[in-house]
């Protein structure tokens, strides 16, 4: 296996550029202090909130966190929230150009309510989401592309973040395709067919049935192997929640168990997990193989915290050696 370390260190002021639905996510938190008399419904006693950015801003902001130098691209509304989330990205990039300030879209926020007592774990007790999925307005969707061809020659990777909220246009992945030096990785949700020819793509089981057209994915590898030919993939990992993941790379197939599955604290965020590990390994030139077993790793890192993935050097560095590595 090579070495996560090495890996890390190799991404050090690289630049990577990530493109997609960047959204705010919001948090308040409070402590279950009556039923109301209005409704059914729990009324809480508001004790804190925090923002931080979500969607393509969460991997920007991992990437960042890991010292590869990002160059986000996306767009948000001209209201707070869009300011807000500007803020947040700017915290991590100094390259924010590429990060529209749009009239016609309102910015995507997700709010989550936490109600937990004092020294009780918070549960979510209700999301509520903001923003439409609809493709960028043209004059915007040109100034992005514009942007992107701008920066392409200093760009050593490329992640595509499908969030669901129509920013990535078919016309956008595939002028990205067309300047983009390096590799191309999409984390491809619900749209795995619009990233075809690009290089390398993830999509979990549920997303993989969908483009099939299958109820349920009951022959994983073999769905595996037949999306990443149609899509002209040089490499699709296959993801399986506990039950690991499927790499592909030409007629070869790879399955990865999940590491870690008996210490689950919280799986939401092993998605974004997975594309960090995979976004590292391709900046550093691993096998697709190697690629996927880092992608792995850095989801049992996940899946072993509370809340959105934290996943720094030093907890990769700790995985990898857990792992035997
Ligand atoms: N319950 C679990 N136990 C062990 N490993 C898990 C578990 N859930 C997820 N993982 C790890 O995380 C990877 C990605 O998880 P999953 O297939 O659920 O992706 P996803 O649906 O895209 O996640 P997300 O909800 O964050 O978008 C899995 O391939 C596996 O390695
Ligand atoms: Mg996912």
């Amino acid at each position: 296996m090579p070495d996560v370390a090495e890996a890390i260190g190799r991404l050090q002021g690289r630049r990577i550029a990530v493109m997609g639905d960047f959204i705010l996510e919001r948090t308040q938190c409070g402590r279950p202090e009556q039923v109301s008399r209005e409704a059914p419904v729990l009324v809480l006693r508001h004790e804190s909130e925090s923002s931080m950015a979500g969607g393509a801003g969460r991997l920007a902001c991992l990437l960042a966190g890991l010292g590869a130098e990002v160059l986000p691209l996306g767009a948000v509304g001209a209201d707070a929230a869009g300011d807000q989330l500007l803020e947040l990205v700017a915290q991590i990039s100094p390259h924010c150009e590429g990060l529209l300030k749009v009239r016609s879209r309102e910015t995507a926020v997700q709010t989550r309510f936490l109600a937990g007592d004092i020294g009780v774990r918070k549960q979510q007790v209700l999301r509520i989401d903001r923003g439409d999925a609809h493709p960028l307005d043209d004059a915007s969707a040109a100034r992005l592309l514009a942007e992107a061809q701008r920066c392409a020659g200093d760009v050593a990777g490329w992640v595509f973040v499908e969030g669901g909220y129509g920013l990535l246009s078919r016309a956008l992945i595939e002028g990205v395709r067309g300047v983009a030096q390096g590799f191309c990785f999409a984390d491809a949700g619900e749209r795995a067919r619009d990233f075809a020819g690009i290089s390398h793509l993830a999509l979990n089981s549920r997303e993989a049935a969908r483009q099939l057209g299958l109820p349920r994915l009951t022959e994983a590898a073999a769905a595996a192997r037949q999306l990443r030919t149609e899509l002209g993939l040089q490499g699709l990992l296959l993801t399986r929640g506990s039950a690991g993941m499927l790499a592909v790379c030409g007629d070869q197939l790879c399955e990865l168990e999940a590491i870690g599955g008996e210490q689950v604290v919280d799986p939401s965020g092993a998605g974004d997990a997975v594309s960090l590990g995979a976004t590292v390994g391709l900046a550093s030139g691993w096998s697709w193989a190697d690629t996927a077993r880092l992608a792995n790793l850095a989801a049992s890192v996940a899946i072993m915290q509370q809340g959105p993935a934290r996943c720094g050097a030093e907890e990769l560095r700790a995985a990898a050696r857990e792992a035997g590595w």
